[in-house]
Protein backbone atom coordinates (compact mmCIF):
# COMPACT_ATOMS: atom_id res chain seq x y z
CA UNK A 1 0.00 0.00 0.00
CA UNK A 2 2.96 2.31 1.13
CA UNK A 3 4.93 1.32 -2.30
CA UNK A 4 1.34 1.68 -4.46
CA UNK A 5 0.96 5.31 -2.91
CA UNK A 6 4.74 5.73 -3.46
CA UNK A 7 4.54 5.33 -6.79
CA UNK A 8 1.66 7.27 -7.26
CA UNK A 9 2.89 10.03 -5.71
CA UNK A 10 6.35 10.19 -7.42
CA UNK A 11 3.93 9.75 -11.21
CA UNK A 12 1.94 13.00 -10.21
CA UNK A 13 4.88 14.63 -9.28
CA UNK A 14 7.76 14.03 -11.90
CA UNK A 15 7.11 11.37 -14.46
CA UNK A 16 3.69 12.86 -16.00
CA UNK A 17 5.20 16.07 -16.05
CA UNK A 18 8.67 15.32 -17.53
CA UNK A 19 7.80 13.97 -20.64
CA UNK A 20 5.66 17.16 -21.48
CA UNK A 21 8.46 19.34 -20.64
CA UNK A 22 11.01 17.45 -23.23
CA UNK A 23 8.08 17.65 -25.85
CA UNK A 24 7.96 21.80 -24.98
CA UNK A 25 12.11 22.11 -25.01
CA UNK A 26 12.45 19.60 -28.11
CA UNK A 27 10.07 21.78 -29.51
CA UNK A 28 11.46 25.18 -29.01
CA UNK A 29 14.57 23.82 -30.10
CA UNK A 30 13.46 23.17 -33.77
CA UNK A 31 11.76 26.47 -33.34
CA UNK A 32 14.62 28.07 -32.59
CA UNK A 33 17.43 26.01 -34.72
CA UNK A 34 14.39 26.46 -37.91
CA UNK A 35 14.91 30.48 -36.92
CA UNK A 36 18.62 30.24 -37.16
CA UNK A 37 18.52 28.38 -40.51
CA UNK A 38 15.54 30.99 -41.93
CA UNK A 39 18.12 33.67 -41.10
CA UNK A 40 21.16 32.54 -42.57
CA UNK A 41 19.37 31.71 -45.77
CA UNK A 42 18.03 35.43 -45.87
CA UNK A 43 21.60 36.93 -45.47
CA UNK A 44 22.64 34.10 -47.74
CA UNK A 45 20.77 35.44 -50.48
CA UNK A 46 20.77 38.93 -49.59
CA UNK A 47 24.70 38.77 -49.94
CA UNK A 48 24.44 38.07 -54.01
CA UNK A 49 22.35 41.10 -54.41
CA UNK A 50 25.10 43.53 -54.90
CA UNK A 51 25.22 46.66 -52.63
CA UNK A 52 25.16 49.39 -55.01
CA UNK A 53 23.05 52.53 -56.13
CA UNK A 54 21.69 52.29 -59.49
CA UNK A 55 22.25 55.91 -60.99
CA UNK A 56 21.02 56.73 -64.46
CA UNK A 57 23.66 55.95 -67.19
CA UNK A 58 26.20 58.44 -68.31
CA UNK A 59 26.23 56.83 -72.24
CA UNK A 60 22.56 57.19 -73.46
CA UNK A 61 20.91 57.11 -77.15
CA UNK A 62 19.05 59.98 -78.20
CA UNK A 63 17.52 58.49 -81.08
CA UNK A 64 18.53 58.25 -85.29
CA UNK A 65 20.85 61.00 -86.42
CA UNK A 66 18.59 61.67 -89.36
CA UNK A 67 16.05 62.50 -86.82
CA UNK A 68 17.29 64.64 -85.54
CA UNK A 69 16.42 68.19 -86.55
CA UNK A 70 18.77 70.68 -87.85
CA UNK A 71 19.85 73.25 -85.53
CA UNK A 72 19.66 73.09 -81.86
CA UNK A 73 17.43 70.75 -79.81
CA UNK A 74 17.49 70.69 -76.15
CA UNK A 75 17.73 67.64 -73.88
CA UNK A 76 15.45 68.86 -70.32
CA UNK A 77 16.20 66.16 -68.75
CA UNK A 78 19.94 65.63 -69.49
CA UNK A 79 20.23 69.37 -69.50
CA UNK A 80 22.23 69.20 -72.66
CA UNK A 81 22.10 71.15 -76.15
CA UNK A 82 22.40 68.33 -79.75
CA UNK A 83 23.56 70.34 -82.33
CA UNK A 84 23.21 69.20 -86.06
CA UNK A 85 24.97 70.90 -88.60
CA UNK A 86 24.01 68.84 -92.07
CA UNK A 87 25.99 65.47 -91.22
CA UNK A 88 27.83 66.70 -88.44
CA UNK A 89 26.47 66.58 -84.39
CA UNK A 90 28.20 67.49 -81.55
CA UNK A 91 26.74 68.48 -77.71
CA UNK A 92 27.27 70.96 -75.30
CA UNK A 93 26.35 70.63 -71.80
CA UNK A 94 23.55 72.94 -70.35
CA UNK A 95 24.98 72.80 -67.07
CA UNK A 96 26.76 76.54 -65.86
CA UNK A 97 30.07 76.14 -64.82
CA UNK A 98 29.53 78.56 -62.08
CA UNK A 99 27.13 76.48 -59.59
CA UNK A 100 25.28 74.39 -62.44
CA UNK A 101 22.16 76.34 -63.21
CA UNK A 102 20.59 75.38 -66.40
CA UNK A 103 21.70 78.01 -68.95
CA UNK A 104 19.50 79.15 -71.90
CA UNK A 105 19.46 79.42 -75.43
CA UNK A 106 19.39 82.82 -76.91
CA UNK A 107 20.27 83.58 -80.88
CA UNK A 108 21.39 86.95 -81.98
CA UNK A 109 19.20 89.25 -83.86
CA UNK A 110 22.48 89.19 -86.43
CA UNK A 111 25.14 87.20 -85.87
CA UNK A 112 28.27 88.88 -84.34
CA UNK A 113 31.89 88.76 -84.95
CA UNK A 114 34.26 87.71 -82.42
CA UNK A 115 38.03 86.80 -82.34
CA UNK A 116 38.28 83.39 -80.61
CA UNK A 117 41.76 82.15 -80.17
CA UNK A 118 42.98 84.35 -82.42
CA UNK A 119 40.50 83.75 -85.50
CA UNK A 120 37.57 85.58 -86.39
CA UNK A 121 34.18 83.38 -86.40
CA UNK A 122 31.00 84.60 -86.95
CA UNK A 123 28.42 83.50 -83.54
CA UNK A 124 25.22 83.52 -84.04
CA UNK A 125 23.75 82.43 -80.61
CA UNK A 126 25.20 82.52 -77.12
CA UNK A 127 23.88 80.66 -73.70
CA UNK A 128 22.66 82.92 -71.05
CA UNK A 129 22.71 81.67 -66.92
CA UNK A 130 19.68 83.12 -65.34
CA UNK A 131 20.99 82.88 -61.86
CA UNK A 132 23.97 85.41 -61.92
CA UNK A 133 24.40 85.92 -65.27
CA UNK A 134 27.26 84.66 -66.89
CA UNK A 135 27.34 84.29 -70.53
CA UNK A 136 29.21 81.74 -73.02
CA UNK A 137 29.31 81.92 -77.02
CA UNK A 138 27.89 79.23 -79.06
CA UNK A 139 30.94 77.40 -78.67
CA UNK A 140 30.70 77.39 -75.05
CA UNK A 141 33.49 79.85 -74.40
CA UNK A 142 32.73 81.83 -71.34
CA UNK A 143 32.81 85.83 -71.65
CA UNK A 144 30.84 87.07 -68.85
CA UNK A 145 29.93 86.64 -65.54
CA UNK A 146 31.07 84.57 -62.96
CA UNK A 147 31.86 81.08 -64.81
CA UNK A 148 35.05 80.26 -64.18
CA UNK A 149 35.27 77.57 -67.40
CA UNK A 150 33.39 77.20 -70.89
CA UNK A 151 30.79 75.01 -70.86
CA UNK A 152 31.62 71.25 -71.60
CA UNK A 153 31.34 69.39 -74.94
CA UNK A 154 30.60 65.82 -74.73
CA UNK A 155 31.83 63.07 -77.29
CA UNK A 156 28.95 61.73 -79.35
CA UNK A 157 29.04 58.23 -81.39
CA UNK A 158 27.04 55.77 -83.04
CA UNK A 159 25.79 52.78 -80.88
CA UNK A 160 27.27 49.40 -82.89
CA UNK A 161 23.73 47.75 -82.47
CA UNK A 162 21.64 50.14 -84.34
CA UNK A 163 23.57 53.26 -85.54
CA UNK A 164 22.00 55.56 -82.92
CA UNK A 165 23.38 58.46 -81.68
CA UNK A 166 24.74 57.95 -78.66
CA UNK A 167 26.20 60.85 -75.38
CA UNK A 168 28.97 59.67 -73.76
CA UNK A 169 28.77 61.94 -70.72
CA UNK A 170 32.24 60.30 -68.97
CA UNK A 171 34.28 61.55 -72.40
CA UNK A 172 35.36 65.15 -72.41
CA UNK A 173 36.05 66.60 -75.68
CA UNK A 174 37.21 69.60 -76.96
CA UNK A 175 34.90 72.57 -78.76
CA UNK A 176 36.14 71.46 -82.46
CA UNK A 177 35.05 68.06 -82.05
CA UNK A 178 32.21 67.07 -84.60
CA UNK A 179 30.78 63.89 -85.28
CA UNK A 180 30.22 63.81 -88.64
CA UNK A 181 27.61 60.63 -90.30
S1 LIG B 1 25.25 79.35 -61.76
FE1 LIG B 1 25.53 80.29 -63.67
S2 LIG B 1 26.36 82.20 -63.22
FE2 LIG B 1 26.12 81.26 -61.28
Amino acid sequence: MNKETANTGSSASGEIGRPDRRTFLQKLGVAGALAGFSGFTFQFFRSLIPNVLYEPSRRFKVGYPDHLAEGMTFLDEKRLYLFREGKSYYAISGSCTHLGCTVRYSKFQKPIERELDGEMVQIPFEFQCPCHGSRFYADGTNYEGPAPEPLRWYKLELAPDDGQLVVNLEDEVDRYFRLTV
